[in-house]
């Protein structure tokens, strides 16, 4: 038995920080908005696509992931997608949310950047007024494209300028270093855009350090392969450089073999700032709660170690001082 129990962590005020929204489609959303958009997906049954959902590393499930993302046409369907997202935060208590979005997806198919964002802001409005759960949005550029796309996109992207926090790197990590992406991430920090990038999942603990260094994040995503590097971990305990790490999604990536071999309550005995996310809880399996179960489940986590990852996710996110103050004082 978990010394805690999944009652108590359902309960838990919950952050999150690395939640891809084209990665919360859920088979049965696809299936209706297939529906309606007249499009053909290559399944029959929701049962047929949760099958398909068996993945040996990261392309693999890229592959599958940017073909679902095609059922999403409307700023309706964007809406539909974050708000049964939002439903899910409810449902299991996650107070705060700064998701992505991937925009070249879907530029990439004639789906203008005004219909994305519209469709997700407006459920992330909407989220706020009457979930009460609060957002930033942050855009991610595909690192398997060129940086004059990306360059493109965050060009395009500048009269939604106020409904987007921050610029993200994404997709293929291995022979797609950080340093591809440096001179457009200097213009989105000059255009006041905040940054993060995904670093160290497959790719290697130096992506981790340019990514800091010439892309100037402030924050990791995923970062689990910095404990390859006693150099990187000390700086990383200094400056309590966050790391959004996927308990899930890291097994269904292969990232790690079992849960059991997972690094991230290691880390957080060695001082690192890391938090608690779902990354693609359509495609590996569960939610928030079912992250921090699943932790629970295969170490002995307690409550003040689960309290200890909310406390980072807090002081990691980008919500103002105010709403910070009010989410520490919920974890009681
Ligand atoms: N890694 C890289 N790109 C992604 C992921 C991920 O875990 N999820 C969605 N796009
Ligand atoms: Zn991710």
């Amino acid at each position: 038995m978990p010394v805690v129990t999944r009652d108590w962590l359902n309960k838990l005020p919950k952050v999150e920080l690395h939640l891809h929204l084209e990665g919360s489609l859920e088979p049965e959303l696809m299936f209706s908005l297939a529906r309606r958009n007249h499009i053909e997906l290559p399944f029959a049954t929701v049962e047929q696509i949760r099958r398909a959902y068996r993945f040996s590393n990261l392309q693999d499930f890229l592959d599958i992931y940017y073909q679902g993302a095609n059922v999403l046409q409307e700023e309706q369907d964007f809406y539909d997608l974050t708000w049964a997202y939002l439903e899910k935060c409810r449902q299991q208590n996650v107070i705060h949310v700064e998701p992505f979005f991937d925009p070249q997806t879907h530029t990439e198919r004639g789906i203008s950047l005004a219909t994305v964002i519209n469709g997700i802001s407006r459920a992330l409005t909407d989220g706020e007024s009457r979930l009460g759960i609060t957002s930033k949005l942050i855009m991610c550029f595909l690192r398997h494209l060129s940086e004059a796309s990306a360059c493109d996109i965050l060009a395009q992207s500048k009269p939604f300028r106020d409904r987007i926090i921050g610029v993200g790197l994404d997709s293929s990590e291995q022979g797609n270093p950080p340093e591809k992406f440096s001179r457009v991430f200097a213009k989105a920090r000059e255009l006041g855009l905040l940054t993060v990038a995904h670093a160290g999942e497959e790719g290697p603990a130096e992506y981790i350090w340019t990514a800091i260094n010439d892309l100037k994040v402030s924050r990791i995503d995923h970062g689990v392969r910095a404990m390859d590097d006693p150099k990187l971990m000390a700086y990383l305990v200094a400056t309590r450089m966050p790391l959004t790490v996927c308990p899930l999604s890291n097994i269904k990536l292969h990232v790690f073999d079992d849960m059991s071999q997972h690094n991230i309550l290691d880390m957080l005995a060695q001082g690192v700032c890391v938090t608690v996310n779902s990354d693609d809880p359509a495609y590996f399996g569960g939610y928030m709660t079912d992250n921090f179960v699943a932790l629970a489940q295969a170490f002995d986590m307690g409550k003040d170690q689960a309290r200890q990852l909310v406390r980072n996710s807090i002081e990691a996110s980008f919500a103002d001082e105010s709403r910070k103050r009010t989410m520490r004082a919920l974890l009681v």
